[in-house]
């Protein structure tokens, strides 16, 4: 009997123990109590800096971009908080908390120390230029202290900082962890959710609320797939007739002034926002406007020509396709440079049958496709240098087509290892978006109809190309450097999960990312293996992962459920474990 006592009483400690997520590189914790309130006092090197809730930076300063990120730490945990009774056995929440009734200390102080200076490139940076690293400690006396290299790492050590606390079901805000003491620092350099905004427009509210979940996630990049063969949500004032003839409906745009806000809004929150327009594959809609320009506009058989409908891509031996886009980048680039590293050009699914059809082409062999394309590649990559941007591209470019890319390229590969194999052999930088793990819009079935017949019995029960779902398990598992050698491995800047939106948009989006793009946040911050080498598991990320998507929808994202509250509340991953 007692020993059972003995055994719950442990079981009632250990969920909420060391439940951070991502996991930190090293944690200690211990079991006493600490309230926090309206009263705390930051300083930042020395400086008070007094906390406002919903504070919005002026501008891009270090002491600016801290402020901001402790009101919003603060806000987070004084009125975003949630009650944990799913992570507590039945009907036991309140013998878990902290007593009301007994002499209450405070988290008074929080101490703010940034051992590095920050650069321009703190704001914008290249994989590898900015230390994210942090040491958080927190003693029984109520004092806290971040320090940290850059304001990035203030950040992330504020959001470690959030994750500490819990609402009582009586109301105020506790830990029940002091004394705390955490190191912590990513593994991986790019940490990203890439969002196609151009199958299915999304609003900026929500283009928003995914950058806040990025952050909470400590990922770092927001890829936006800015436009595609279906619409051109993207203004260009040098070209307003792209949108103007391509966007879905008036207003469904992003306008110059809305370019900027997400931006902004991102770099405040340690993201850096990659703007993608993909070429010249998935370029149709702009024969809207551009008839001129593009190949085989909605060309039929769709399927013969690309991968999904409307076909059209960029003419590419034709003389005035430059001149376009030097208009568009010099429009475009200038706008990204000030908060981004990065500029993707595209370059996947480039179909070589709409050659056929182009009147300055007119053949798909590679030996005359595939010169050409060098060619446009060449000329795009000096467009996005000069502006003092490094290309990004799919790896279909050098992986593929054998085009040569230059070693500055960031080469993006969504079909898997062996390709990471060889570009990364090759010398390439790569980030993963391994289709088979990490895309997140796959196995929710097909979006296409299929007439009664034969293309009906052959494709029932209607799987779309990449089923099935991929679990936060199948995600948790991947290692974006599995198989890799030392030196291949090194070239391996990180990854992005992948959500194509072709049945995706601001209803279902979080519900798509949430809670599943977590599990690759950690496998990309904490890395696949922990600091003993010991292979990570779903028995361990499971109650972590279950108690930071309370703490995701307590914040107003409605990430889906990981477990029944029956497992959730069982203490630990073995609940329910299959046999
Ligand atoms: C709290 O931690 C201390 C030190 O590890 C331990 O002796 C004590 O039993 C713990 N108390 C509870 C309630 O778990
Ligand atoms: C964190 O603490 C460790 C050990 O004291 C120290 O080596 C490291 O430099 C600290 N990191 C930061 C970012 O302050
Ligand atoms: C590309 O266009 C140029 C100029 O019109 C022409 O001389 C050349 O033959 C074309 N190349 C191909 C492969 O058609
Ligand atoms: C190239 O185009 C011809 C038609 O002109 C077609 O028969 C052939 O299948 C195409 N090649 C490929 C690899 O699609
Ligand atoms: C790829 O192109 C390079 C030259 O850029 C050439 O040496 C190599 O043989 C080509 N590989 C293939 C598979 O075509
Ligand atoms: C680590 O675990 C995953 C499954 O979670 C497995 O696929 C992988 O092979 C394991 N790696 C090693 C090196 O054990």
């Amino acid at each position: 009997m007692l020993l059972k006592a003995f055994l719950s009483c442990l079981l009632l400690t250990v969920t909420s123990v060391q439940a951070i997520w991502p996991i930190p590189d090293s944690v200690s914790t211990g079991n006493s109590t600490l309230w926090i309130g309206e009263v705390l006092h930051v300083t930042y090197n020395g400086d008070r800096i007094p906390w406002i809730r919903n504070y919005i930076p002026p501008k891009f300063t270090s002491k600016e971009i801290v402020k901001g990120g402790v009101s919003r730490a603060v806000k987070n945990i004084l009125d975003d908080n949630f009650v944990p009774w799913k992570l507590y056995r039945r009907l036991a929440l309140e013998k878990t908390e902290p007593n009301l009734w007994k002499p209450k200390t405070y988290v008074s102080w929080l101490e703010i120390v940034q051992t590095g200076k920050d650069t321009a490139k703190t704001f914008k940076p290249l994989a590898g230029d900015v230390d994210e690293s942090y040491n958080l400690t927190v003693s029984i006396n109520g004092k806290a202290k971040i320090t940290a290299v850059s304001s990035t790492g203030v950040l992330r050590a504020l959001e470690t900082f959030s994750q500490l606390f819990f609402q009582h079901s009586q109301g105020p805000i506790y830990t029940n962890q002091a004394p705390v003491q955490i190191s912590d620092a990513p593994v991986f350099e790019h940490r990203g959710v890439l969002l196609d905004v151009s199958r299915n427009y999304l609003p900026l509210d929500t283009v928003y609320r995914v950058i806040d979940a990025i952050a909470w996630n400590k990922m770092n990049r927001l890829h936006i797939h800015a436009t595609d063969s279906q619409s051109w949500p993207l203004e260009i004032p040098a070209l307003p007739e792209l949108h103007q003839k391509g966007a879905y409906a008036h207003g469904k745009t992003y306008s110059p002034v809305a370019v900027a806000a997400i931006q902004t809004y991102a770099v405040q929150r340690g993201v850096e926002v990659i703007f993608e327009i993909d070429s010249p594959g998935h370029f149709g809609v702009a024969a809207l406007s551009h008839p001129e320009l593009i190949t085989g506009w909605d060309a039929q058989p769709w399927s013969t020509y690309c991968a999904e409908p409307p076909c059209g891509q960029l003419q590419l031996n034709n003389s005035k396709v430059d001149p376009f886009l030097d208009t568009l980048m010099s429009d475009l680039l200038p706008r990204v440079a000030p908060y981004s590293a990065y500029f993707h050009t595209g370059g996947d699914e480039v179909n070589f049958n709409e050659y056929n059809l182009d009147p300055t082409v007119g053949t798909n062999d590679s030996a005359v496709v595939v010169p050409l394309l060098q060619d446009f590649i060449d000329k795009h990559h000096a467009r996005v240098r000069k502006a003092g941007l490094t290309p990004m591209v799919w790896e279909e470019i050098p992986a593929s087509y054998n085009v040569s890319v230059g070693k500055d390229v960031v080469v993006q590969s969504w079909l898997g290892d062996e390709a990471i194999k060889s570009l990364t052999a090759q010398g390439h930088k790569v980030i993963s978006s391994n289709y088979n793990y990490w895309y997140l819009d796959c196995g929710r079935g097909q979006w296409l109809n299929f007439a009664e017949g034969e293309s009906f019995e052959e494709n029932y029960p209607f799987n779309d190309w990449c089923y099935p779902y991929k679990n936060w398990r199948l995600i948790y598992s991947y290692d974006p450097r599995a198989g890799l050698t030392d030196e291949e491995a090194e070239l391996v800047l990180g990854g992005e999960v992948g959500a194509w939106a072709e049945t995706i948009d601001e209803v279902n989006i979080d519900g798509i990312l949430w809670p599943r793009a977590s599990a690759a946040g950690e496998v990309l911050w904490s890395g696949r293996f922990d600091a003993s080498g010991e292979n990570r598991t779903q028995i361990d990320a499971a109650p972590r992962l279950a108690e930071f998507r309370e703490r995701l929808v307590a914040r107003g994202v409605n990430a889906e459920p990981v477990q029944m509250t029956y497992c959730t509340q069982g203490g630990d991953g073995n609940t329910c474990l299959f046999q």
